[in-house]
């Protein structure tokens, strides 16, 4: 069964998915690519996806079997944008 990694595409997220590989783990990543770069994760399943958008992640936890979620999503830039923290999650 695969590790999710949320934000797997960012700086933390992309070391973590490497980290991860080299243990032999298989990794789905989910990321908007807001700041994260697709070609510093080499991955096979990819979503890019933002994790406000509810019915696409429900649609990624439906079709994904996963044993662990890390979350690096870093909402920095939307904090300034959307300001409260609960109308972001
Ligand atoms: N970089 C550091 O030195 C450091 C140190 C300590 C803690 N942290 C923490 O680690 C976390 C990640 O930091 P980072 O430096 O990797 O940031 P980063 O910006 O490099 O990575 C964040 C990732 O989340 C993605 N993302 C942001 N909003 C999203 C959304 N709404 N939906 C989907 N994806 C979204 C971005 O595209 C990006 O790939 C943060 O919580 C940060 O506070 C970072």
């Amino acid at each position: 069964m695969s590790i999710l990694v949320v934000g797997g595409a960012g700086y933390i997220g992309s070391h973590t998915v490497k980290y991860l590989q080299e243990k032999k783990e298989h990794v789905i990543v989910v990321d908007n690519l807001q700041s994260g770069h697709r070609e510093s994760i080499n991955v096979d399943h990819f979503y890019k996806i933002d994790i406000r958008e509810k019915k696409e992640l429900s649609n990624v936890f439906k079709k994904t079997q996963y044993r662990y979620c890390y979350s690096f999503c870093y909402l920095f830039f939307s904090w300034r944008k959307y300001g409260k923290t609960s109308e972001i999650l």
